[in-house]
């Protein structure tokens, strides 16, 4: 027996080619599925004894092997080869180096195929609860600035022009909502993906007579997966989490992009925390946005491992192949960069502050309050369509002379219509602008206090 003799080895004259076997190994990243590889063996052999499949004593053994194991490894002293090939025979192995002969009963009515597909969604089950409560500090956040700037009106823009004045906190609650259902979508996800499929064996299920609902239980799964072929070759629930943190790190990009540009000088809407940025190795005066920027460019790998992941699955026949195994590093890699942006934006976002003055005047200029005159016209009797017209009259009036709307006079502003008098003024300041949209979910600032209760409701409710 050569050292280089694999757990599998019984069928074969030769051993690997050193070439295959590094190929091969998955051990260098899947190494990180440890500890939940180890829960699902105890649980795995506490119930063959139960089932009588294996003694007590046996099982007894089983765990305390395992359990050496999992501190070998979380102390550092556990040494991990390539020729294990992966983390499943890295372990089985140790534990027969530790117990001896009644090791190699574990693997008794298993499969590596259903055991790495426990694995995984062991692992995904606890990561989507680390990123929600990621998720619950972000919204904290961004409801603390909703009432800390709930006075700072800004432009708001529709094709980056500003369109109408907003209260820059009802823009914070813009990606409130956007968040809250990210939010959503993990806990969904995750409740799909609460079945065991241990049990499923190779594909086929197995001869022994196991209690697949005792080990689900033991591993707080709500049940276990129907059909033995489908548990083994089913990567949907590491698809919706990937799509789901595609999606979540598509709206951070969108509020990176914002980021990016107010933060500049040309903006200036925004200031930037110094420990949030980084200077140029040329350019002294430079601030620049580097974790604004980064999270916009990470969100493109966080796509390609969707795309990687739905590419691997889209032609695989059932039911286990081994490109499955490709699964691992797209999944590890998403969940690091998405917790990594959740934590460093929401602490960019709490220290970022809002240069109030230049928003103000931003807010004022492009014409923003132009709607308001034509609502104005139309609730002195004018039909919406007319009051639209004559506005773009008057605006176009306001573009050529260079001037704002609120310093056109009385008497030109009568030229356009008969019905504008004195009261026009006040319907134009920014403050009478937002103030006008009660509309439910709108940015007067009584609607926006109102989206901030709801939000403080979610928090609690999920928290
Ligand atoms: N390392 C493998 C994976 O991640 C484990 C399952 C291997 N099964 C097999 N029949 N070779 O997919």
């Amino acid at each position: 027996m050569s050292d280089n003799r694999k757990l599998w080895g019984g069928r074969f004259n030769l051993s690997t080619d050193k070439l295959v076997d590094d190929f091969n190994a998955s051990i260098s990243f899947d190494k990180r599925l440890y500890s939940y590889d180890i829960r699902g063996s105890i649980a795995h052999a506490k119930m063959l004894a139960k089932q009588g499949i294996i003694t007590t004593m046996e099982s007894d053994q089983i765990v305390i092997g395992l359990d050496q194991i999992l501190s070998e490894i979380e102390t550092g002293k556990f040494i991990f080869s390539e020729a294990d090939e992966d983390i499943h025979m890295a372990v089985e192995k140790r534990l027969i180096e530790i117990i001896g002969d009644t090791g190699g009963k574990l693997h008794t009515a298993r499969s590596r195929n259903d055991q790495v597909a426990l694995d995984i969604r062991l692992y995904i089950r606890d990561q989507v609860e680390s990123i929600k409560s990621l998720i619950i500090g972000f919204l904290e956040v961004l409801v603390k600035r909703a009432e800390k700037d709930i006075d700072v009106i800004s432009p708001g823009f529709t094709h980056l022009q500003a369109g109408q004045p907003i209260l820059f906190s009802h823009y914070f609650l813009a990606y409130f909502q956007m968040l809250k259902r990210d939010y959503t979508r993990f806990t969904d996800l995750a409740i799909r993906l609460n079945y065991s499929p241990l049990g499923a064996g190779a594909l086929a299920g197995t001869s022994f007579d196991i209690d697949r609902h005792f080990v689900a239980k033991e591993l707080d799964f709500y049940g276990v997966t129907e059909n033995s072929i489908d548990s083994v070759s089913d990567r949907d629930f590491a698809l919706e989490l990937l799509s789901t943190i595609s999606i979540t790190m598509m709206h951070l990009s969108r509020f990176s992009e914002e980021i990016i540009l107010f933060s500049t000088s040309e903006f200036n809407y925004i200031t930037l925390s110094d420990d949030f940025c980084t200077g140029s190795s040329i350019m002294p005066q430079k601030k620049n946005p580097d974790v604004a920027e980064l999270i916009r460019g990470k969100t493109a790998r966080v796509y390609g491992n969707m795309i990687t992941l739905f590419t691997l699955m889209k032609a695989l026949p059932l039911a286990y192949n081994k490109d499955m195994q490709e699964d691992k590093e797209p999944i590890f890699d998403s969940v690091d960069t998405v917790t990594m942006s959740l934590k460093i934006f929401a602490s960019m976002i709490d220290k970022m502050e809002l240069n109030a003055e230049k928003l103000k005047i931003a807010a004022a200029k492009g014409y923003s309050t132009a709607t308001d005159i034509a609502d104005y016209l139309v609730r002195k009797g004018l039909p919406f369509r007319q009051a639209h017209y004559i506005v773009g009259k008057v605006v176009a009036y306001a573009v050529e002379e260079g001037i704002e709307l609120s310093q056109i006079s009385l008497p030109i502003f009568q030229s356009y219509s008969n019905l504008i008098e004195v009261d026009i003024y006040d319907s134009i300041t920014l403050e009478a602008s937002v103030s006008s949209r009660q509309s439910y979910g709108g940015t007067a600032k009584s609607q926006v206090l109102k989206q901030i209760e709801l939000a403080k409701s979610f928090i609690n409710e999920n928290s």
